[in-house]
Formats: C-alpha cells, sequence, structure tokens
C-alpha cells in the first residue's frame, strides 16, 4: 500500500499512463525542432498542455508558463531568475531545502536572508514576517502547504503583504497544487512553482514555473530553443527561451491527462476525499498511547500529510517494520526539511508522515492504523 504521495504520487490515472504512452509511441518527436508534422503534433501536445496549466490556475497568459524537471527546478528559476546581490528575501522555517538550498547559496553571493520560524503548529505568522520587511525585501518565498506537517499557510494576506512593500511574492506549491483551488492572478501570486508528478498525477521529471506578466526573469540554463539560433544570447523570449534542451514530452503530455482527471472528478472532490482520510487517519493514530501528531490541531488547517511520532519508538524503525511486514509504503525522517523539525520540536529523528492520494481506500488507512499499532507494539517490546 502506497502511503507516500506527498514524494510523489502513485499510482497515476490510467489516462495518464495512456496519455504518456501515446506521446513516446505515436507522436516520438521533439516539439518546436522541426517543420514536419510529428514535430507539429508534438508542439500541439506542447502547447495543448500549456493552455491545461493555464486553465487550472487562471492563469490568463499560458506562455508565462515554464516548463520544468520538478519543482526543484522551477524553484531554482524563480530565485536565480529574478535576485541579484543587495536583495532581501524573507521565507519561513517550514520551507523544504528546494527553496532553502539555493536561498543559501545565493547568500553567499550576497543576498540577505531573513528566515522566519513559524508557531508550534507549523504556521507562520504575517505579522512576524511584516515585521523582517526592509526597504531592500524583494522577495517574501513560502510553500503553500507544509511537507512535513501539512500545516496551510495564510497566503492571501501574505500576498497583500507583498503588494503593499513591493515584493515579489513566491509561493512553493509542491504540496497544495492539485489539492487546493489555486488562482494566480486573483491571490496576487507573482512566482509559482508547481511539480506535475504530485498532486497533479504526471509523471516523474515534469514541474513548471508559473512568473506573472511583470516579473523579468532571467534564464538560468541556455541553450538551444529551436528559434533564434544565430543570437549569440539566450533569447528572453517566454516560455521558449527558459526551457532550452529537449523537453520531457510524455511527461507533459500525461501531466496534462493528469490535470484532465482532477478536472473531470472536481478538485473539490479530490481534496475531500485526502481530507476524510487523513481524518480518519488521525482519529485512529490519537487513540494510540503515546502518539502525538503534528500540526494545526484543527484538521481544516492541514492539508496533504499527517505527520506522527510514537513516544519510545524510532520513526525510521517504524516505517521499515510497516514496510517490511505489512507492504506499506510511508516516510520517515526529516523530509528535507530540517528547520521545520526544529520549529516542531521533532529533530532529530524527525516523523512519520503519511499522505493519501486519489486512489486510497478507507479500508486501507484502517489497515494502516492497525499495521502502526502492532508494529509499535513490537519495537516497545523488544526494546
Ligand atoms: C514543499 C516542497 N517543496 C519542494 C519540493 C520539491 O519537489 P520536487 O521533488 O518536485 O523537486 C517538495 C518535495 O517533496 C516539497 O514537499
Amino acid at each position: 500500500m502506497y502511503l507516500d504521495n506527498a514524494a510523489t504520487s502513485y499510482p497515476k490515472p490510467e489516462k495518464v499512463y495512456e496519455a504518456v504512452l501515446h506521446a513516446m509511441r505515436e507522436v516520438g518527436a521533439s516539439p518546436g525542432r522541426g517543420g514536419y508534422r510529428r514535430s507539429l503534433e508534438a508542439g500541439r501536445i506542447l502547447f495543448q498542455a500549456r493552455e491545461a496549466v493555464a486553465g487550472f490556475f487562471s492563469i490568463s497568459d499560458s506562455s508565462r508558463i515554464i516548463f520544468t524537471q520538478n519543482a526543484t527546478g522551477a524553484l531554482n528559476l524563480a530565485l536565480y531568475g529574478t535576485l541579484v546581490a543587495g536583495d532581501h528575501v524573507v521565507t519561513t522555517s517550514m520551507e523544504h531545502n528546494s527553496l532553502l538550498r539555493p536561498l543559501y547559496a545565493l547568500r553567499n553571493k550576497g543576498v540577505e536572508l531573513s528566515i522566519i520560524t513559524a508557531g508550534s503548529d507549523g504556521v507562520v505568522s504575517v505579522e512576524d514576517i511584516r515585521r523582517a520587511v526592509k526597504i531592500n525585501t524583494r522577495m517574501i518565498a513560502v510553500s503553500h502547504v507544509s511537507n512535513v506537517c501539512g500545516a496551510i499557510q495564510p497566503i492571501k494576506e501574505l500576498a497583500e503583504l507583498c503588494r503593499e512593500v513591493g515584493a515579489f511574492f513566491l509561493v512553493d506549491a509542491a504540496q497544495s497544487a492539485g489539492y487546493l483551488p489555486i488562482d494566480v492572478e486573483n491571490m496576487a501570486i507573482d512566482l509559482l512553482a508547481v511539480p506535475g508528478h504530485k498532486g497533479l498525477l504526471g509523471p516523474g521529471g515534469t514541474g513548471l514555473l508559473y512568473a506573472a506578466p511583470h516579473v523579468q526573469l532571467k534564464p538560468v540554463i541556455q541553450g538551444g530553443t529551436g528559434s533564434h539560433s544565430t543570437a549569440e544570447e539566450q533569447p528572453q523570449i517566454m516560455p521558449d527561451g527558459f526551457e532550452a534542451g529537449t523537453l520531457n514530452l510524455s511527461g507533459i503530455a500525461g501531466l496534462h491527462a493528469g490535470i484532465e482527471f482532477i478536472r473531470e472528478r472536481g478538485l473539490s472532490a479530490v481534496f475531500e476525499h485526502e481530507h476524510v482520510l487523513l481524518n480518519q487517519a488521525e482519529q485512529a493514530l490519537k487513540n494510540i498511547p503515546g502518539v502525538t501528531i503534528y500540526g494545526p490541531s484543527d484538521p481544516s488547517g492541514r492539508c496533504s500529510v499527517l505527520s506522527f511520532i510514537a513516544s519510545g519508538v524510532d520513526s525510521a524503525l517504524l516505517a521499515a517494520e510497516l514496510d517490511h511486514g505489512y507492504d506499506i509504503a510511508v516516510r520517515a525522517g526529516l523530509h528535507c526539511a530540517p528547520l521545520a523539525h526544529r520549529t516542531l520540536g521533532t529533530l532529530p529523528g524527525g516523523t512519520v508522515r503519511l499522505s493519501p492520494g486519489w486512489s486510497t481506500t478507507s479500508e486501507e488507512i484502517a489497515f494502516f492504523s492497525d499495521a502502526v499499532v502492532q508494529c509499535i507494539g513490537k519495537i516497545r517490546k523488544s526494546a
């Protein structure tokens, strides 16, 4: 049983596999790299996927969407593509290393960085962020939903703060895209980093960055774009200039199918399904003596993941027992977000994290909960 959809979603809907195979088997060519029909068809697949992404996030100009390998690629492009020495960035202690590490590297190049510690429930205070803003604050960068404890951040209020102080608002939607509604224009998001392979149900190796029309991005990868071939400089044309090299067309075709699947089901139905399963797991886990659950106490403040520890039980050992004894895949440890664990008080061992998906059933969550009881009992007994 796979309960690690926060890492990558599995299984994918059937139509995702079909779209990947169609692009690989029936089309095969690279988009924008030839005038022959196969390449034109590849270009159509790419364009339609971009339009689908635009529709999904209420983006009026789909050329502002740049396909990347994953959310990490999108975050790197957002940061390196906008920041220069002397700029100041405010971020939070709940961030993933995909945001923190490029920021640390940029700090070594003269970008100033303030990391605001969230509350012990993982929710960041808008007022704390406001207090960190300075005259040179160029960006406020936050994850919409914590990948450690599922805390939903107040992004509407943070967007308002960004407007007020004239800073770019970068949202890492790695754990919210495909679960929570995101309307970039209404929500005043300047830069949105999205993985294609998690909640959007596309294949691995897919992701995207949306950059609002007023964001002047610099390309971070130079290379062939299939156009302007005599130019020595990277053409700064959206989106081609930012997608140098051959794209993952079959992956992008699958991502389009994933988005279609969510649209057909309805985003709120997908969210509700997950929410019900997480609540079911929470109720069961709460009844196990010595189990602590992290994140906001009100389930409506959480999304996507549930993190817990059992006193006297090593999280990695519990996850290994669940895997070997019950064939249940959950993640244990720090989930690439060390500061988040410092905030929640779960260093050094981290937490056990479960993240159900669209195909997870209530029976599976019941089986998981029973297995946790058995495994904890076994580990405590052998200690
Ligand atoms: C909050 C957050 N940001 C960024 C990432 C990185 O995503 P990707 O693996 O698509 O690069 C993850 C992945 O788990 C995440 O949870």
